[in-house]
């Protein structure tokens, strides 16, 4: 089946199974165009956790479906989770993580989003590009582990002047992403400005910078709304200026390289997706024990930062699972253009993470108090 008659099917089953699709900013044209809702990983796991559908069908690579399985949710993924890896994600396993907090008794391991739950499960919290300086910001000063990324870790020492140790991981699609390759871009387009993902080893080397935006991809899409630029070079995965031109038809969006294309993401097709909604295929599994101790570290970090949840499961209907009062998303100012200005936006999630973690660190010294049962 093909093009519009696949769309009209899929939408049938949707309504037919209660299904919700998201699809990470970086999916197929024609799959972001079949999704009820595309946005980047900090984004996507919160619609997870936040949403009543009973089935979630994830349009993107293994890691984001698990933490979308991690709410208690079903979720499919519309191809084999062995081929939906991403090598980022790959290059750090859960013993290694286990070592280094070994060796680093006061540190904290501080997972990104990229990381199978298994890793997860033995970090101490989890951020994605959106928030993980605020996270950073957050914690108290000691050594903390931001991990597997070493770009994203460079740019967020960078940008918060904390103790951040790197690992030895970088994404194939932005590690190519330098200063000289953006600088290249500004020079062949003097009128536009720069979006640049905090995976790209450029990131950290434009502070102060009027024409280069640091961001998640969701990010990208908040300063493009603030900006009265028209033209943006974007230094992402390709697809990203598809997703943006679809929101600001009039702007012009220029991919910093035609062949920054995410093999992982691209393996699923519109007729997957069908599939998988047709014939129940492929179910995200995880252990239980696992999914636990991923899920305490992600609900962890969105206590820490205020950030606002309300987990519905379709498995325990109407449990609260984060201590948090339920804020709306959309009034939370902690996302994304503090990556940007640098400013920490989020004293209320401070003041929320002392209350639930009264004796989990003292703020002042910064000498860690664990407290029973946290691996922090
Ligand atoms: P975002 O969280 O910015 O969408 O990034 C996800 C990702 O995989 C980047 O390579
Ligand atoms: Fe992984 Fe990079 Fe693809 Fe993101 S773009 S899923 S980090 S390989």
């Amino acid at each position: 089946m093909f093009g519009m008659e696949a769309l009209e099917e899929i939408r049938r089953l949707k309504r037919e199974k209660g299904a919700l699709l998201l699809a990470h900013n970086y999916q197929l044209p024609e799959v972001q165009d079949a999704a009820d809702f595309v946005g980047d990983s900090l984004e996507l796991s919160l619609r997870a956790a936040e949403t009543d559908a009973r089935l979630l069908v994830f349009a993107g690579v293994r890691f984001m479906g698990e933490t979308a399985a991690l709410f208690g949710k079903r979720v499919l993924l519309p191809r084999p989770p062995g081929e939906l890896g991403c090598d980022l994600a790959d290059s750090v396993r859960p013993e290694e993580v286990v070592a280094w907090k070994e060796k680093n008794p006061n540190g904290i391991a501080v997972a990104y989003v990229n990381t199978e739950a298994r890793v997860k499960a033995v970090s101490d919290y989890v951020c994605t590009s959106a928030n993980c300086a605020d996270v950073v910001r957050a914690l108290p000063d000691v050594p903390m582990l931001v991990f597997p990324d070493e770009n994203l870790a460079s740019y967020v020492r960078a940008l918060t002047g904390k103790d951040v140790r790197s690992w030895h991981g970088s994404c194939r699609v932005h590690a190519g992403m330098d200063v000289a390759s953006v600088k290249k871009a500004l020079e062949l387009h003097p009128g536009a400005e720069a979006l640049v993902h905090p995976e790209c080893p450029a990131a950290g080397d434009f502070f102060g910078s009027r024409r280069v935006n640091v961001a998640s991809t969701g990010g990208m899409i908040k300063f493009v709304a603030s900006s009265r630029a028209s033209d943006f070079v974007v230094c992402t995965e390709r697809d990203m200026a598809y997703r943006l031109k679809r929101v600001f038809p009039t702007k012009t969006f220029i991919p910093l390289s035609e062949a920054a294309v995410c093999p992982f993401m691209k393996k699923i097709t519109l007729n997957d997706v069908l599939a998988s909604l047709r014939l129940g295929l492929y179910p995200v599994v995880l252990e239980e024990d696992v999914a636990e101790a991923a899920k305490r570290a992600i609900l962890r970090t969105f206590d820490l930062l205020g950030t606002p949840i309300e987990v519905k499961s379709s498995a325990r209907r109407g449990e609260k699972m984060s201590c948090l009062s339920y804020f709306r998303f959309s009034l939370v100012p902690s996302i994304g253009p503090t990556l940007q200005n640098g400013a920490n936006s989020c004293g209320q999630g401070r003041a929320l993470h002392r209350f639930f973690y009264p004796l989990s660190f003292n703020r002042r010294s910064g000498k860690g108090k664990r407290r029973k049962g946290e691996t922090s």
